[in-house]
């Protein structure tokens, strides 16, 4: 495995391939991230992870500065799942200039639920993964759809435009208690990880009963969003969305329940297709 830190090395090693299977990432990886490696390696001719800390998607008052970094163990899990290629840049490397030209994304998808409560997040977001996959020249990208957002609002970026580049969903790899796999879960005192599973069981009870016909789901997103709360969260949402677009359903939507909640300082995400 080949671990490259500019963008020239990067262009050089992968010029040969016709197909680049592509991970973006921001390291401290789970198996979630390897499952996607996994997947990736019979999509493409070459497999390549980005690892790259993205400023641009974080607000100030959030986690950048103390976003974990473990290139050396991210390496070691890469090179086991028989990723081909690393490309690790440094902030100097992939924004020389300040960014000024940026991916604006439309705000009916982008400025609600993860976007209404991290402003700017998405813009960042695609900034950054149209700029890696520019740089890698991906022709299939995976993302992971604990972040079934992201994974929508890359999907319309790339569609709309025209980049030749299949994007494919990763399933969410869960704790054995049910804990959705994230980088963030490091963050959980011991205490806080036992009750992390109350996120997953909400959106799972929610699931179920919407699996039973009911269609009220405003009050039944309400309702969970109270449990969640009486147990000691402090949830940002708790909705029950059409999986087409993410706004409200009408009866006979295919249907995903969205959840993000703080549990002492930490920030979790969770979703569950109906
Ligand atoms: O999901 C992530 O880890 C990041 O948002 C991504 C897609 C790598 C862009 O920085």
């Amino acid at each position: 495995m080949q671990l490259l830190h500019t963008i020239t090395d990067l262009r050089a090693a992968l010029n040969q391939y016709r197909h680049p299977a592509v991970v973006p990432t921001m390291g401290n990886l789970h198996d979630g991230h390897i499952a996607l490696v996994r997947q990736a390696k019979p999509l493409g001719d070459v497999t390549v992870a980005t690892i790259f800390v993205n400023r641009l998607q974080f607000a100030p008052h959030e986690d950048f500065d103390t976003y974990p970094r473990t290139l050396q163990a991210d390496c070691a899990k890469l090179e086991a799942a028989g990723c081909d290629v690393v490309f690790a840049p440094n902030e100097a490397e992939l924004y020389p200039q300040p960014q000024t030209y940026r991916v604006q994304p439309p705000s009916v998808l982008a400025d609600i639920l993860e976007g209404h409560f991290r402003p700017g997040f998405f813009g960042g977001v695609c900034t950054v993964v149209m700029k890696l996959l520019s740089c890698t020249q991906a022709r299939t990208a995976l993302f992971g759809k604990k972040d079934y957002q992201q994974l929508m609002v890359l999907r319309n970026m790339v569609q709309q435009f025209a980049m030749p580049i299949d994007v494919v969903g990763g399933e969410t790899l869960r704790a054995e208690d049910g804990l959705a796999l994230s980088s963030r879960n490091g963050y959980l005192s011991a205490a806080e990880r036992h009750q992390a599973v109350q996120l997953s069981a909400a959106l799972k009870r929610l699931a179920e009963t919407l699996r039973e016909g009911k269609t009220n789901y405003v009050a039944l997103a309400n309702q969970a969003l109270a449990e969640l709360t009486a147990q000691g969260w402090r949830p940002d949402y708790v909705v029950v969305r059409r999986r087409a677009d993410l706004q409200a359903p009408q009866r006979g939507d295919a249907l995903v329940v969205l959840a993000a909640a703080r549990l002492g300082t930490t920030r979790l995400i969770d979703n569950l297709e109906v």
